[in-house]
C-alpha cells in the first residue's frame, strides 16, 4: 500500500522516528506487538522495520530507524529522503516475532533492537495495571551495544548443490560469502527477521541468530537463516 510520512522526529543517537498514515487518513490493517512492516525504498531496496507505536492506533504506524553509516543504504535512504509528506510504499504488517504472554517476562534488547519490544512492554505493563499487585512481574533492561563479532569463530560451509567449500570468517555471513563466490541465494532483510533466506542444513549444527524459527525448529537444526546464523562447530553442509 502507499502511505505518507506524516511526522518525523530525529532523536539522539541517529535514530529517526517516522509516523506513517494512509493519504486518505483511513484505517490501517490490524497488528500485534512484535509485528514489522516492509518498506519498498528506491532502487529496489526492501527493508524491514518493527512497528513500535500503539497497536490500538488504527490510523497511523510508527517505526524507528537507526542510521547505519557503513550499512547497505536502506537506513541512509530513510533518513535522507523520507520527510513529512513524502509517499512510501509499505507491505505488511507481518508477524514473525509474535509476543506470547507469560506470567513472568524478561525483555532483552540490543540498541535499536528495542523497537519490537516496546509495544510488548506496553501490553505487559497495561496488563500489570489491570492485575492484582505481584501477580505479574516485569523486568526490563536494554543493552547499549550488540554482541561483538570478535567472539565469533570462522567455520567452513559446504554448498552441496554448488559443489563449493567456503570459509566464513568472523563478522561475515554465509549469505555474503556465498554471494561473493557467485552462488545465487535469496534474501531480503539480511537481519534474520523475514525468513527469505531459510536454507536446509544437511550436516552440522547451526548457531541460530534469527528471529524467525521457533524453539522447536531451532532444536531440530533442519534449517537456518544464512543471513545471520552461524555454525556451532567447524563445518556446515547446506543445500545451496
Ligand atoms: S534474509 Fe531475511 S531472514 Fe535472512
Amino acid at each position: 500500500m502507499s502511505l505518507t510520512v506524516t511526522r518525523r522526529i530525529e532523536s539522539a543517537d541517529e535514530v529517526l522516528a517516522l509516523t506513517l498514515a494512509r493519504p486518505d487518513a483511513g484505517p490501517l490493517p490490524v497488528w500485534r506487538p512484535g509485528a514489522h512492516v516492509e518498506l519498498l525504498l528506491g532502487d529496489g531496496m526492501l527493508r524491514h522495520y518493527s512497528l513500535c507505536g500503539d497497536p490500538a492506533d488504527r490510523l497511523s504506524w510508527r517505526i524507528a530507524v537507526l542510521r547505519v553509516p557503513d550499512g547497505r543504504g536502506g537506513s541512509a535512504y530513510v533518513h535522507d529522503k523520507l520527510h513529512a509528506g513524502v509517499p512510501v510504499r509499505v507491505r505488511g504488517p507481518r508477524e514473525n516475532f509474535a509476543f506470547r504472554p507469560a506470567g513472568r517476562c524478561l525483555f532483552v534488547a540490543g540498541g535499536i533492537g528495542i523497537t519490537p519490544l516496546l509495544p510488548m512492554l506496553t501490553a505487559v505493563e497495561d496488563r500489570c495495571r489491570a492485575w492484582p499487585a505481584g501477580v505479574l512481574q516485569v523486568e526490563r533492561f536494554q543493552a547499549a551495544e550488540p554482541p561483538s563479532s570478535a567472539a565469533e569463530s570462522a567455520f567452513d560451509v559446504v554448498l552441496s548443490r554448488s559443489d563449493l567449500t567456503l570459509r566464513v570468517p568472523p563478522g561475515r555471513s554465509v549469505l555474503e560469502v556465498a554471494r561473493a563466490a557467485g552462488v545465487p541465494a535469496l534474501s531480503s532483510c539480511a537481519e534474520g527477521i523475514c525468513g527469505t533466506c531459510e536454507t536446509e542444513v544437511l550436516e552440522g549444527e547451526p548457531d541460530h541468530r534469527d528471529s524467525v524459527l521457533s524453539p522447536e525448529e531451532r532444536e531440530s537444526g533442519e534449517t537456518m537463516m544464512i543471513c545471520v546464523s552461524r555454525a556451532r562447530g567447524a563445518r556446515l553442509v547446506l543445500d545451496l
